[in-house]
């Protein structure tokens, strides 16, 4: 693919399929898909409906294994240890449904920061397995040593209550939705494995936002979607198992290839044939690892797009919380550091102290933003404090922030008023 390198920013925008007069902040919500992947993605479902037998019980599944291949060199792990699903919380589903989790056994997990579905997996594991669940609070901010201190002390402490139940798994994000926070998910993974704890790391926001490196992090297990950051149609998400685990997962869809035994061929080990099989679907936002890579690459590849929108995304909050007379959520311990992500979490003045159900008050900021703003951007309340959450991406510019901090800024001045009313 050959397109002539347009500079990042608002120029970039019509690469996508994004409304002309839209101002996206939120693209870790749902990601966005660039138009020569999309296109490409329906040139692969014609090409699937043109011979629906040949492309189903053949082609696909070698394009799938190009499209692997490619991944796993991003994220430098073996290729068979990989496997795509449609999201992360499918994955996520699939791990923890394996059947490998036993009644009354523990989990660890990070219940301030988890993601709401996560939130809910876990709900459902204390419901139907019977797993007692081990919160772990954070309250940001926190430097990563605390993160890490907070964390062996909720282990050794529950250790110390009943030394005879194992804590079996911890969940914890690689960069965590709401606060956004870059988590030292490397440290947390020897942490925990030094009580023989497996690790699940939810790295929703992890490819194409970070640099990955599987091998030397060497997780049990680890997800991503990459129709977030990565430029993939949704829903497509990538599920890392190292071979040592292989054998006791399974995906959360049963299908004919449960069971399977291992093969020549593109799709070989019993892993891998049954997570490719979910049972007859659309693959084709599988395939699109090449044409989003390539597109990544004619920008100027993975370190240049991450270290533009790692800056716009600090210097644009600042340029929010500088507007709204307010702070970051970071920056109020880590001043210094370079930016090494690209969603920041700014405050929102004078919101403290409403009274209305939290979730009344989401609905109603994104609401005024999408409808009223032509914006968007994920508002939160983390321990009290109210703060959005700003994404950077190619296609945004510092003129987006400051177009950000007027509509924000209406839409608290008016939830002020309808509050004193
Ligand atoms: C940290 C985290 N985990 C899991 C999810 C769920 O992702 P999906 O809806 O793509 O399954 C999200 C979605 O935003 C997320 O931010």
């Amino acid at each position: 693919m050959t397109i002539a390198k347009i500079p990042f920013g608002r120029a970039l925008r019509s690469e996508f399929l994004l409304e002309e007069q839209y101002v996206p902040l939120n693209h870790g919500g749902y990601g966005a898909c660039p138009r020569v992947v999309r296109s490409a993605m329906r040139r692969y479902q014609d090409q699937a409906e043109q011979n629906p037998d040949r492309w189903l019980l053949r082609l696909v599944f070698k394009h799938l294994k190009e499209n692997r291949d490619r991944v796993a060199a991003l994220v430098q792990c073996d290729s068979p240890d990989l496997t795509f699903t449609s999201n992360a919380t499918s994955a996520i589903n699939s791990v923890v449904r394996s059947g490998f989790l036993n009644p009354g056994e523990k989990i660890l997990w990070f219940n301030t920061t988890a993601h709401s579905s996560v939130k809910k997996i876990m709900t459902f594991l204390e419901d139907t397995h019977k797993m007692t669940l081990v919160p772990v609070e954070l309250q940001y901010p926190l430097s990563d040593q605390d993160v890490l201190d907070i964390t062996r002390r909720a282990i050794e402490h529950e250790l110390a209550k009943d030394p005879k139940v194992p804590i079996r798994l911890a969940v914890f994000d690689a960069i965590s939705a709401l606060p956004a926070v870059r988590v030292p998910y490397e440290a947390m993974i020897q942490l925990v494995r030094e009580y023989k704890i497996l690790s699940l790391v939810d790295g929703a926001h992890a490819i194409g936002q970070i640099p990955l490196n599987l091998r030397e992090a060497d997780p049990d297990f680890f997800i991503s979607d990459c129709h977030k950051w990565l430029f993939v149609p949704r829903g497509c998400a990538i599920l890392y198992v190292p071979k040592r685990n292989q054998n006791f997962v399974h995906s959360c869809i049963i299908s004919r290839e449960y069971k399977s035994t291992a093969m020549k061929g593109t799709v070989s080990t019993p892993f891998e044939r049954e997570f490719a099989w979910p049972g007859a679907t659309d693959f084709s936002p599988y395939l699109c690892f090449n044409d989003a890579l390539d597109f990544r690459e004619s920008l100027g590849g993975e370190e240049e797009i991450q270290k533009y929108c790692n800056k716009l995304a600090r210097q644009g909050g600042q340029l929010v919380a500088d507007a709204l007379g307010t702070e970051l959520l970071l920056l109020e311990t880590k001043d210094e550091d370079e930016p090494t992500f690209a969603m920041v979490n700014v405050r929102l003045p004078y919101m403290d102290k409403h009274n209305r159900p939290e979730k009344e008050i989401i609905d109603i900021i994104f609401d005024k933003l999408m409808f009223e703003r032509n914006t968007s951007a994920g508002p939160f309340k983390h321990y009290g404090k109210w703060y959005v959450r700003l994404c950077a991406q190619v296609y945004n510019d510092l003129d987006d922030f400051q177009y950000f901090a007027q509509a924000i800024q209406k839409v608290v001045d008016e939830l002020e008023k309808e509050n004193i009313d």
